[in-house]
């Protein structure tokens, strides 16, 4: 039986590069892709070290012709692709009083357009396959989470939810299924970053008030894509499944 093959964009660190490693020790072929080269690399390497299969390829989920690019190539190559990880993503803290046209879009642009440019790409190959799972990263800010001087990023991450809800029910039909997870405070660049986000002191502080008393790490996120791409969610479409130790849900 020929190997399956996952693409996951932003792959070099964070969330991205656990879901590679997790995607390859159940056997995938991963095409690891990210804007940074060297992270990017250093994954690819390091599946490969431990027996998997994958290889890097450069793409900027802003750029159309990157994703068909490096899409089509899977489909030549190796049939199709058969897990769309649409993770890439930016966090950037923009008062409203300082949000300008640009940087609105270039966050809704790299957040939630970068999400439909994977899927857009991949789905002709899946629908005359009809099979494919397409795993999308929102976040806790689209789904329930207010996050001052970050509208555009809680706007586009709430787009999210809505193109799985629609891809799903467009894609069903074709055995295609499109989920995503809406992590929460996950210890990743994003959250560590004092600039954009939360901080090391500020995310520790966070740790007392989430039900399950601790901050998550990327691996938690990863197995939850792997689960949704995987046959045991073969009936599950259109959701998006918290992945947050419970901070939602606590009351008080
Ligand atoms: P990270 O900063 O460690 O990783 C983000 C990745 O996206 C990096 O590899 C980066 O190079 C890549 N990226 C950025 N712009 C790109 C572009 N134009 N094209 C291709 N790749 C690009 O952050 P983290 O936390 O691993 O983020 C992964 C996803 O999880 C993001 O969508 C983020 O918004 C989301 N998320 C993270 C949370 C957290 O607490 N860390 C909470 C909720 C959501």
């Amino acid at each position: 039986m020929t190997k399956p093959t996952a693409i996951i964009s932003g792959a070099g660190i964070g969330i991205g590069r656990a879901t590679a490693l997790a995607f390859a020790r159940v056997g995938y072929r991963i095409c690891v892709t990210d804007i940074l080269e060297t992270e990017g690399k250093q994954v690819a390497e390091e599946i490969k070290a431990g027996g998997g299969d994958a290889y890097f390829r450069k793409l900027d989920v802003t750029r159309s012709d990157q994703v068909d690019d490096v899409v089509g190539e899977i489909d030549k190559q190796y049939g199709g692709v058969d897990v769309v990880v649409a993770n890439a993503g930016i966090a950037h803290k923009v008062p409203l009083a300082q949000m300008s046209d640009a940087k609105w879009d270039i966050t809704v642009d790299i957040d939630l357009k970068g999400v439909f440019r994977m899927a857009r790409a991949a789905t002709p190959r899946m629908r005359e396959r009809r099979k494919g799972a397409i795993v999308a990263v929102s976040s806790i800010s689209g789904m329930s989470y207010g996050w001052a001087e970050h509208v555009h990023y809680s706007a586009a991450k709430a787009g999210v939810l809505g193109l799985v809800r629609g891809l799903a029910a467009e894609l069903g039909g074709d055995g295609i299924r499109v989920n995503g997870v809406a992590p929460g405070f996950i210890r990743t660049a994003q959250s560590l970053s004092e600039e954009h986000s939360m901080g090391e002191a500020r995310l520790v502080a966070q740790a007392p008030s989430i039900p399950l008393r601790r901050i998550g790490e990327p691996d938690e996120v990863a197995d939850v894509i792997l689960f949704l791409a995987s046959d045991a969610a073969r009936y599950v479409t259109g959701q998006t499944l918290l992945v947050d130790g419970g901070l939602t849900i606590k009351q008080g």
